[in-house]
C-alpha cells in the first residue's frame, strides 16, 4: 500500500534540512517502502507565491496525506506582513484545522553528545524521555483574553484556562499508549494546589488509568517540583504529560538537557479516524528557520531526519525501521562527523550533505 507524504519545506533552512531527510526517504524506497512525496509551498514561501501563509489547496492536500513533514517558517524578509498571513499562521492554521492536539517532544542524549548537555554527563547520559504536550486547549486559547483600561491609567490583562474533560481524556490516553511502547511511565503533571484546571486534570488522568491502563505506572507530580525534578534526575522519567502552559515550559528545558536545537525533532498528533483508526500527523524539527545561516548548506539535518524517524514509528507502524534510522545517526555522531552547530575539538567537520550521507551510510 502506499503511503503518502506531504513535504512542507518551508523558509530558510527548512528547504535545505527537507532535501536532506528526503535523501533518506529515497533511500527507504530503494528499499522498499513505498513513501508518495508530494511538496508544497508554506509560510514566507508560500506568502510570496500566493499572499497566503498556506493555500486551501495544501490544505486540502494536508487533509488527506497520511503524514506531513514540516520544515520551518518565518525570516526577517516577512516581519511586516499582517497578522494573518504571517508565516506562523501557516503552522497555526494545519495544528487548528488537522486538531493536533497531542504533541510529542522526545529528548535523547545521544552518547557521543553527552558533553553538550547543560548538566553533567552521568545525570544525562543515555537520556531518552518523552514529553507530551496538550497543544490546543488551555490558556493560549481560552476565553477572556482580553487587555481593558480599569481607570487610573490602570490596564487589566486577563488570560483564561480552560480546559473540558474530553480534552484530559483523550491526551492522558495517548500518554499511556506511548508509555506502553517504552518504559510504562507515565507522570502528569499540574498545579492542582492552586488551579481548578489541576484538580480537574488530575482527576480524568486517573480516571483514565483506572479504566484500561492499569498496566501502565502513574504518578502525579506539581508541575513547579517536576520542573526541578526535570533538572536534578531527568533519567528518573519515561513519559511526562502536561497541559499547554507547562508542556511549553517544561518541554524547552528538557530541550536545554540535550544540548542542540539542531538535534531535536517533535509529533503532532491528532484524534484517530473514525473509519480509518488513523491519526492525522504532522512531524517538525523544534527549531526555526535560521536566517542566520540559511543558504550556507550548513544547517544540522538531523532534528528533520528524526522528525522523518518518528513518522515511521507514530504514523506507519515502521517500528524496526524507526530504531535502524535512530540508531544510525547515533553512528554516524560516534563516528565523529559534525555540523558546525556541534562541532568540537578533535571531530570532522561536514555540511548538511556530508552529514546525511554519513547517516545514510550508516
Ligand atoms: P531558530 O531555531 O531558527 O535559530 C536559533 C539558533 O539556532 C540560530 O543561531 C540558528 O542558526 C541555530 N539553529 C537552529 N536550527 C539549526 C540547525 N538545524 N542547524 C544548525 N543551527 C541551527 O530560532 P530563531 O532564530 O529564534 O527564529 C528564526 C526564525 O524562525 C523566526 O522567523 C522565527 O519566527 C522562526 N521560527 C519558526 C519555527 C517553526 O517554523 N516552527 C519555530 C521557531 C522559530
Ligand atoms: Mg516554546
Amino acid at each position: 500500500m502506499t503511503k503518502t507524504l506531504l513535504l512542507l519545506p518551508g523558509d530558510g533552512i527548512g528547504p535545505e534540512v527537507m532535501a536532506a531527510t528526503r535523501t533518506v526517504i529515497d533511500w527507504f524506497n530503494g528499499h522498499g517502502a513505498g513513501f508518495a512525496c508530494d511538496e508544497a509551498l508554506v509560510g514566507g514561501s508560500a506568502y510570496d507565491a500566493h499572499g497566503v501563509a498556506i493555500t486551501d489547496e495544501t490544505m486540502q492536500k494536508a487533509v488527506a496525506a497520511d503524514a506531513i513533514l514540516f520544515g520551518a517558517v518565518g525570516g526577517p524578509k516577512w516581519d511586516d506582513v499582517g497578522y494573518d498571513v504571517r508565516p506562523e499562521a501557516g503552522l497555526l492554521r494545519l495544528r487548528k484545522e488537522l486538531e493536533l492536539f497531542a504533541n510529542l517532544r522526545p529528548a535523547i542524549v545521544y552518547p557521543a553528545l553527552a558533553d553538550a548537555s547543560s548538566l553533567k554527563r552521568e545525570l544525562v547520559e543515555g537520556l531518552d524521555i518523552l514529553i507530551l504536550r496538550e497543544l490546543t486547549g488551555g490558556v493560549y486559547f481560552g476565553e477572556p483574553k482580553t487587555i481593558t483600561d480599569i481607570g487610573n491609567g490602570q490596564k487589566r490583562a486577563i488570560d483564561t484556562q480552560v480546559y473540558d474533560t474530553y480534552e484530559i481524556e483523550r491526551i492522558s490516553r495517548v500518554a499511556f499508549e506511548l508509555a506502553r511502547t517504552r518504559r510504562n511511565k507515565v507522570t502528569s503533571m499540574e498545579k492542582r494546589n492552586v488551579m481548578k484546571s489541576g484538580v480537574l486534570w488530575r482527576e480524568v488522568v486517573t480516571e483514565t488509568h483506572k479504566h484500561g491502563y492499569e498496566d501502565v505506572e502513574l504518578e502525579h507530580m506539581l508541575a513547579d517540583a517536576g520542573g526541578m525534578q526535570l533538572v536534578r534526575a531527568p533519567k528518573q522519567f519515561d513519559v511526562i504529560v502536561t497541559d499547554n502552559l507547562f508542556g511549553d515550559m517544561l518541554s524547552d528545558v528538557a530541550a536545554m538537557l540535550t544540548g542542540s536545537l539542531g538535534m531535536l525533532p517533535s509529533a503532532s498528533l491528532g484524534a484517530p479516524d473514525a473509519l480509518t483508526g488513523k491519526r492525522r500527523a504532522l512531524y517538525e524539527p523544534v527549531h526555526g528557520s535560521a536566517p542566520d545561516i540559511a543558504g550556507q548548506g550548513n544547517a544540522n539535518p538531523i532534528a528533520m531526519i528524526a522528525s522523518f524517524g518518528m513518522a515511521l514509528r507514530y504514523s506507519f507502524e515502521m517500528i524496526a525501521e524507526a530504531d535502524r534510522l535512530d540508531a544510525a545517526i547515533a553512528a554516524a555522531l560516534d563516528k565523529g562527523v559534525r555540523t558546525p552547530d556541534l562541532m568540537s575539538e578533535g571531530m570532522t567537520k561536514v555540511d548538511t550533505d556530508g552529514m546525511t550521507a554519513a547517516i545514510v551510510a550508516e
